[in-house]
């Protein structure tokens, strides 16, 4: 059986360790469609994983990568045959199932999305599971009655994966997007992506009252903590706040105020086990709402798996905008 490469965590004496391992199939979590992978990206939480910084690995050694895209190589499963090409984000793949750092991947075929026509398997991978996550934020704010006519959106983390992609498809949807970001330099940035707004979180009053002036008619939150908390006290009455992410921190110290006086809805946003339904309505959206050149704008980085360390201790120190691929074969 023939070897290929692949990035593997590995319990270390002091938390983990991540290096590049010549691997078999035999050494892969079992599943039935075996994929070439052509390429991954790297999310905020791979960068966790691979730095050790957050325990995201549930076994060891574990094939870190939480998205892959590539070609079906063989397929127990009747529904995919060799030569279709796919794509494959959350599922626990670079948790507790070997991910899509590695030259092949092997998956369960219930995991399995087609690749969208309108896409190609590079640029699935430039929106990963950050991409797919803004549009499931953006999915289930509209399921839940949000409208563009109803006033600003404001995008927290906005120059991360989640947060870039955010304001790409909400500004593409037709909404006013007021983009937060902690970083200097990446408005000019942000306003190519389509926000009419930039706001610098060392500027904002966060406020301490359990209701503070209603400003936003919706919100899309990558950071947790005092900015969640903040959009749930200045959100307008009826507005959607979508939890996504923990950039900043797990907390949320806020009152019922906002959902009972002004009924407020806070969205949770799960990527990992969406169900394939909405799975596959969520890439439809964002197949119809992404134009060929955001891609190009939104992808700033791409590396070989050995470079994939260092990309993500980048990624981990807030260097980075937008969202960095991981080249496998690197077919279309
Ligand atoms: N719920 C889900 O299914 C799901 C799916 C995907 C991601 N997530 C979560 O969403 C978040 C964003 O993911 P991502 O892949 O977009 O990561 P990312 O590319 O690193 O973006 C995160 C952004 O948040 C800001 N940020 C980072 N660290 C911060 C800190 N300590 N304090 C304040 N702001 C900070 C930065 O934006 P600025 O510099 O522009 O301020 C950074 O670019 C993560 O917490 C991730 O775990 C959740």
């Amino acid at each position: 059986m023939s070897s290929f490469k692949a990035l593997r965590i590995h319990e270390a004496e002091q938390g983990t360790t991540a290096r590049i391992d010549d691997v078999t199939l035999d050494d892969l979590s079992e599943g039935a469609v075996e994929i070439r992978t052509a390429w991954s990206g790297i999310n905020f939480k791979d960068a966790l994983a691979v730095t050790g910084k957050g325990k995201i690995a549930r076994k060891f050694p574990l094939v870190a990568g939480i998205d892959a895209s590539g070609t079906v190589e063989a397929s127990e499963d009747p529904r995919y045959k060799p030569g279709q090409k796919v794509v494959v984000t959350g599922w626990g793949m670079g948790e507790n199932h070997d991910g899509g750092y590695a030259e092949r991947t092997r998956v369960r075929g219930d995991w399995v999305v087609p690749l969208p026509d309108e896409l190609d398997l590079r640029r699935a991978m430039i929106v990963g599971t950050a991409g797919f996550t803004a549009a499931m934020a953006l999915v289930r704010m509209e399921q839940n009655g949000q409208r563009p006519d109803q006033g600003p959106v404001v995008i927290t983390g906005a120059s991360g994966g989640v947060g870039s992609f955010a304001t790409r498809l909400f500004s593409r949807a037709g909404y006013a997007v007021t983009a937060m970001t902690g970083k200097a330099d990446a408005a000019d940035y942000l306003r190519g992506l389509g926000a009419s707004d930039i706001l610098d979180p060392a500027q904002v009053d966060f406020g301490k009252r359990p209701l503070e002036k209603a400003e936003w008619a919706g919100a899309v939150d990558a950071l947790g903590g005092e900015p969640l908390t903040w959009l749930t006290r200045t959100t307008r009455p009826f507005g959607n706040v979508a939890a996504i992410g923990l950039a900043q921190g797990i907390e949320l110290n806020t009152t019922v105020m906002p959902f009972i006086l002004r009924g407020v809805n806070l969205l949770g946003i799960e990527s990992v086990y969406c169900p394939m339904t909405l799975r596959l309505k969520i890439w439809e959206r964002l197949a119809e709402l992404l134009h060929a050149e955001d891609f190009d704008a939104i992808c700033t980085g791409e590396s070989g798996l050995d470079d994939v360390p260092r990309a993500c201790a980048e990624l981990m120190d807030r260097k980075v905008r937008g969202r960095t691929l991981v080249r496998l074969s690197g077919e279309q």
